[in-house]
C-alpha cells in the first residue's frame, strides 16, 4: 500500500511528545512489512539538517494559498535506520524560527502555518509522482488535508482512488482559528462556513473538527480513549461530531519501537540488560543517580526511585500527585527523579521539592532526549496520575525497561497497564481510579509496598517486561484500517 503521512512531528527530526514517537515509528513498522510509505514534515529552522543528511530536492511546490500561490521548497531526507523517504517542506517565513509551535498559546500565525502546510504536503506528493492509496493526517495540524482531499484533490485524477484517514492524539488540541482567515488560507468557500456546517465549532474555524467530518476513517489512540471522548467531556466539546462519525471511528492502542525502546540495544544507557539480566539494571540506576549527584553509596542504593519524563501540562495529573509525593519524600521512602518542562507553577514544585529534600529528588527541565531514556533504564517506579490520557507512551517503555508503571486507569493507561495482584501473580503495574490525592497515595502506597516485597517484585517486573506493546501490532492494524477507508471511495 502507498501511505502518505503528514504531520507536525516526526522522531527524531521534531518532538514536543508522543505524536513524534508514533508518526516515526510506525512509517518504520510499514516500511518492514513492504508498504510504500513517504513522510511530510516542515522544516523546522530547528531541524539539524546535517546531522540527519538532509539535502534540498530540485523542487519548489506551488502551494495554491486563498487567491495567491506561495512556494514550498522540497527537502529530502531518510527515516533513520530505513529507506522510507522524508519530505521537508521549507518555508522561510512559517518555519525558519526557533520552536515547532510557539510556547502557551503558540504563534500567532499557526492558521497559516499548518493550513499551508497541509496543502503543501498533497501538492508535494503530486510533483513527485508519489500516488497514495490513503493519505494519513495526524492530529489537528494536517486535520485539514482531509477537507482538501475529499473536496477538492479527490476530483483530481491522480487523488480519485486516494482515502482520507484522520487519527487523533489528543482531543486537547483542535486548531481554532478565525473562520474568515481559515477558510480564505485554507482554500474553502466562505459560504461552507456557517452554524454547525463541517468547519465550524462555537463560532470558530476548528481544524480538529473538519478532519474528523472530513474524513474516511477517525481513528485514536486507544479504544478507551475512543469511547471516552464520545461519551464524556473528553471529547473537549466535539461529542456531537464525534457522536456522527461513530460507524467510522476506531481506537488503535498506540505500540512501542523497540529499535529505539528497547534496553537490549539502547544506546543511551549505561549497561544493556533484558529480562533475562534484569540484575544490570541496578547497575542503570546507579549510573542515573551518579549522572544526577545523587547519593548512591550503601543503603541509599536500595531507597526506590520515581521516575517521570513528561509534558508539564494539566493533562499530567500534576495536581494531585504533589502532596502525596512530598509526604512519601518527607518519611524518606523513596526518590523522585523528573524530567520535563511546562507550566511555570508545576515547575516550581518540583523546584521546591529539590530544594527541600536534595539528597532525595532531582529535577531536570527541557528536552533531553537520552536522558529520558536512562531515567526509564535507571528508576524503579514510573508515575504517571494523568488526568486523561489518549494513550500514554512513557508507561510502555517504562514496563519495557522493567521499570513498573503506576497509572490512572484512563484511556490509553486503562488499555495498556494490568493491575498487580498479589493473590495471582499477574499484572503488569499499578492502577488507580480516582482523580484525587489519597488514590495517588495509595497507589504509591502500594507500589512502594511491592518494592520491598520479593517474589511479587520480581514476578511484577518481568511480567511488565514480558507485556507485547510492540509497534507491528498498531502498524497492521493501521494498514486493516486503511483498506476499510479505501472501501468507502465512490
Ligand atoms: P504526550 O505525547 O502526551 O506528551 P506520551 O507518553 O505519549 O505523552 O509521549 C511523550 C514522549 O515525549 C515520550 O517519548 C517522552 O519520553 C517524551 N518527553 C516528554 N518530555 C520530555 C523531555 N523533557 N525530554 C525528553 N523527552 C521528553
Ligand atoms: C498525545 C497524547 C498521548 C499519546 C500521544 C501519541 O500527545 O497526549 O497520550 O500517547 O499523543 O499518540
Amino acid at each position: 500500500m502507498n501511505i502518505l503521512v503528514v504531520a507536525a512531528e516526526v522522531a527524531p527530526f521534531a518532538k514536543v511528545g508522543g505524536l513524534a514517537d508514533m508518526t516515526g515509528a510506525l512509517p518504520r513498522a510499514w516500511w518492514a512489512d513492504g508498504h510504500e510509505v513517504a513522510i511530510m514534515l516542515p522544516l523546522y529552522g530547528s531541524i539539524d539538517r546535517e546531522l540527519y543528511g538532509i539535502v534540498r530536492t530540485e523542487h519548489v511546490v506551488s502551494v495554491p494559498v486563498g487567491y495567491w500561490t506561495e512556494y514550498a521548497e522540497v527537502w529530502h531526507g531518510k527515516l533513520p535506520g530505513t529507506e522510507v523517504p522524508i519530505y521537508f517542506l521549507r518555508s522561510a517565513e512559517y518555519f525558519d524560527r526557533k520552536g515547532i509551535y510557539g510556547y502557551h498559546e503558540g504563534f500567532e500565525d499557526n492558521d497559516r502555518r499548518y493550513l499551508f502546510f497541509s496543502r503543501a504536503a498533497l501538492e508535494t506528493a503530486k510533483v513527485l509522482g508519489f500516488q497514495p492509496d490513503v493519505v494519513h493526517a495526524h492530529d489537528y495540524h494536517a486535520a485539514p488535508c482531509m477537507p482538501m482531499l475529499a473536496t477538492q484533490y479527490r476530483h483530481d485524477p491522480f487523488f480519485a482512488r486516494t482515502a482520507g484517514v484522520f487519527t487523533i492524539h489528543n482531543m486537547a488540541f483542535q486548531g481554532m482559528y478565525d473562520p474568515v482567515r481559515a477558510m480564505e488560507f485554507g482554500g474553502f468557500p466562505p459560504s461552507e462556513f456557517y452554524p454547525s456546517s463541517w468547519f465550524e465549532h462555537h463560532g470558530s474555524f476548528n481544524a480538529m473538527k473538519a478532519g474528523i467530518m472530513f474524513a474516511d476513517k477517525v481513528t485514536t489512540v486507544s479504544p478507551t480513549y475512543s469511547q471516552e471522548i464520545r461519551w464524556t467531556s473528553e471529547g473537549m466539546g466535539l461529542q456531537g461530531a464525534l457522536q456522527h462519525r461513530a460507524s467510522d471511528l476506531l481506537g488503535v492502542l498506540n505500540g512501542i519501537d523497540d529499535t529505539i525502546w528497547n534496553p537490549r540495544v539502547d544506546e543511551h544507557i549505561a549497561v544493556p540488560y533484558d529480562a533475562t539480566t534484569l540484575q544490570k539494571k541496578r547497575i542503570n540506576k546507579l549510573a542515573l543517580l551518579r549522572e544526577l549527584n545523587l547519593p548512591c553509596e550503601g543503603a541509599s542504593a536500595d531507597l526506590p526511585v520515581i521516575g517521570m519524563v513528561t509534558r508539564m501540562t494539566q493533562q499530567k495529573g500534576i495536581p494531585i500527585m504533589t502532596r502525596p509525593v512530598w509526604e512519601v519524600l518527607q518519611q524518606g521512602r523513596a526518590r523522585l527523579v523528573i524530567l520535563g518542562s511546562g507550566v511555570r507553577e508545576y515547575e516550581d514544585y518540583f523546584r521546591r521539592a529539590q530544594d527541600q529534600f536534595p539528597d532525595l529528588v532531582r529535577f531536570v527541565t527541557g528536552y533531553n532526549e537520552p536522558l529520558s531514556h536512562r531515567i526509564q533504564a535507571g528508576s524503579d517506579l514510573y508515575l504517571m496520575p494523568s488526568q486523561f490520557e489518549p494513550c500514554g507512551l512513557t508507561q510502555m517503555y517504562a514496563m519495557a525497561y522493567g521499570t513498573v508503571p503506576i497509572v490512572r486507569a484512563v484511556g490509553g493507561l486503562a488499555d495498556t497497564v494490568v493491575h498487580y495482584e498479589r493473590t495471582s501473580g499477574t499484572g503488569s503495574g499499578v492502577r488507580f481510579h480516582d482523580y484525587d490525592e489519597s488514590a495517588v497515595a495509595a497507589a504509591l502506597d502500594y507500589g512502594l509496598g511491592l518494592y520491598n516485597d520479593e517474589p511479587h517484585w520480581s514476578t511484577l517486573r518481568t511480567n511488565a517486561m514480558q507485556q507485547d506493546n510492540s509497534i507491528s501490532v498498531a502498524a497492521r492494524r493501521y494498514v486493516e484500517v486503511f483498506s476499510w477507508a479505501q472501501e468507502r471511495l465512490p
